[in-house]
């Protein structure tokens, strides 16, 4: 059913099919119309970060920014949901059209920029919830918050969202967000790791209740800054490190019609580049920090590439696109 949707789907513009897709679930999340889309997944059971997952296989962030669609995601069979990039204030986003599909080379390019409804409308759509699986929320800053101020956005989001997560993810890699990934380096990336370490102990003691944070990192780095990158979060005693968000880098979708277009490219195009940061991540942290790995997975054998390269967990966004539901089916069934 999914194959004849998306020939009608791919006929529209991109963020309209989105929106249009999201409304639906949001809508009848919880209604008998849940049967077109819910599905049982086999159980293959994996404990990180000290969350006892149902099976290894999640939902990336960005496809349910506002946490309005928890209900239908997660009777997709989903092993774990992550919702967000969240920030402090609602924002539009970057004027549209900021979303396009490379059909042939099964991709997608983004220049959303943090489109959100804020993060207490999130909170509020969460307490409507009756999903009862793994959620992590993704947090990040507002655009027009000053990058010197860019840490009192992470606090405050996750003060807000501490008691209904699972694990927060701390996003300093979208592309689409000026001068976010300068987050990812030097002086910046300490301060900010430690701060965000003292609030989850601060968090930890007012909710008496330990939710691990994992950062989020770019494909864009060379080895030496994603081993620094590394070694600097597992010295904070953060729990995780998410790898990778979308790329810069235009090489393998050269020549295409929307290849200039500027955003974050996502898809089989990054797959490569985000097992081979995985490959650094885990030969520098050997095993001190668990790692999730994202990017290009569109099938069981391009989840096994992330898991063998040192991921314990995975998440899908542009192979879910292109595939639908029983993507997820597939993979945990192949693994
Ligand atoms: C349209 C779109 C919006 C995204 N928004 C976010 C976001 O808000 N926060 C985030 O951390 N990642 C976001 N991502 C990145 C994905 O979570 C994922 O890291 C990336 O797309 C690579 O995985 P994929 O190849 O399976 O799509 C977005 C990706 C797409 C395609």
């Amino acid at each position: 059913m999914y194959e004849w949707l998306k020939k009608w789907w791919f006929k529209c513009d991109p963020e309209w099919s989105h929106n249009f897709t999201i409304g639906v679930l949001k809508r009848f999340g919880r209604t008998p119309l849940k049967l077109l889309w819910r599905q049982r997944v086999i159980r293959k059971p994996v404990k990180v970060m000290g969350i006892s997952f149902p099976n290894p296989v999640g939902l990336a962030a960005g496809l349910d920014k506002n946490g309005e669609c928890t209900d239908a995601f997660g009777a997709m069979g989903f092993g774990f949901l992550e919702v967000g990039t969240v920030t402090p204030k609602p924002q539009l986003g970057n004027p549209t059209p900021r979303l396009f599909r490379l059909e042939q080379d099964q991709a997608i390019i983004n220049r959303m920029g943090f489109n959100n409804l804020g993060v207490d409308h999130l909170v509020e759509a969460l307490k409507r919830s009756k999903y009862a699986g793994v959620l992590g929320i993704n947090i990040g800053k507002n655009k027009t918050t000053p990058e010197e101020q860019a840490i009192d956005d992470y606090l405050l989001c996750m003060e807000k969202v501490y008691p209904f997560a699972s694990y927060i993810t701390v996003n300093i890699s979208s592309p689409n967000t000026p001068g976010l990934r300068n987050l990812q380096h030097g002086d910046a990336l300490t301060g900010l790791l430690a701060a965000i370490k003292q609030q989850q102990r601060h968090l930890t003691d007012k909710h008496d209740n330990y939710v691990p944070v994992a950062i989020k990192i770019a494909p864009d780095l060379s080895d030496e800054e994603i081993a620094t990158m590394a070694n600097a979060i597992a010295d904070a005693r953060l729990d995780a490190i998410i790898a990778t968000n979308t790329t810069l880098d235009r090489e393998a979708v050269k020549g295409h019609p929307h290849a200039e277009e500027a955003g974050g490219l996502s898809g089989v195009p990054v797959r490569d580049k985000s097992t081979h940061v995985i490959q650094v991540l885990a030969k520098t942290l050997k095993g001190k920090l668990p790692i999730i790995g994202v990017g290009g997975i569109d099938s069981a054998a391009a989840a096994k590439e992330k898991l063998a390269a040192g991921a314990s967990l995975v998440q899908i966004y542009t192979g879910f696109i292109y595939k639908g539901p029983a993507l997820v089916k597939e993979i945990v069934n192949g693994l």
